[in-house]
């Protein structure tokens, strides 16, 4: 008899890293009040444990205009500074509060182009206690596609977990 090599499914595996993720970003900012320090440890956590991830980071509720992003702690090259609600894929995020997965970032209508290198992208809407958007969390990748459901679960999962 043969041997079989076992099939390992991406996607658990995936799942499996992002509860790993999850537990480390809960054992760090542990009785760390702080919305920067919470946010920068989020941003440098994910961003070491997924190779597809390119550039990994928030863009924050300006409360000064209240209809603006300004960018928050982020890993990657340059970001744009400011993205007004509704514009792009973070602004969509922000305008509608539901995350977005965009397959290929070039047939988004309004898409911001920070790094010409991205081609797809999620973004997930983050909440405060009182259920008010303080921020969105947004992962760009280099690859086509790279983001699926399991990303949206997850990435939900850990900020309601460290900012809801
Ligand atoms: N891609 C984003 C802009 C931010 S950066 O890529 C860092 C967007 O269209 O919302």
């Amino acid at each position: 008899m043969t041997h079989q090599p076992l099939k390992i499914d991406p996607l658990a595996d995936k799942a499996e890293r992002y509860q790993q993720v999850a537990e480390e970003i809960a054992a760090v900012v542990e009785g760390e009040p702080n919305r920067v320090a919470r946010m920068s440890t989020v941003a440098s956590l994910l961003s070491h444990a997924f190779d597809s991830y390119f550039w990994t980071g928030f863009y924050v509720v300006d409360e000064t205009k209240g209809d603006e992003l300004v960018v928050g702690p982020y890993q990657g090259t340059l970001g744009c500074l400011r993205i007004p609600f509704g514009k792009g894929v973070c602004g969509a995020a922000a305008a509608t509060g539901q995350t977005q997965i965009v397959p290929d970032v070039h047939a988004f209508p309004g898409h911001i182009a920070c790094d010409s290198r991205s081609n797809s992208e999620i973004v997930v809407p983050v909440k405060n206690e009182q259920g008010s958007l303080i921020a969105v969390l947004d992962v760009d990748s280099t690859a086509f596609g790279a983001f699926d459901e399991v990303d949206a679960v997850w990435l939900e999962r850990i900020v309601a977990a460290t900012f809801g």
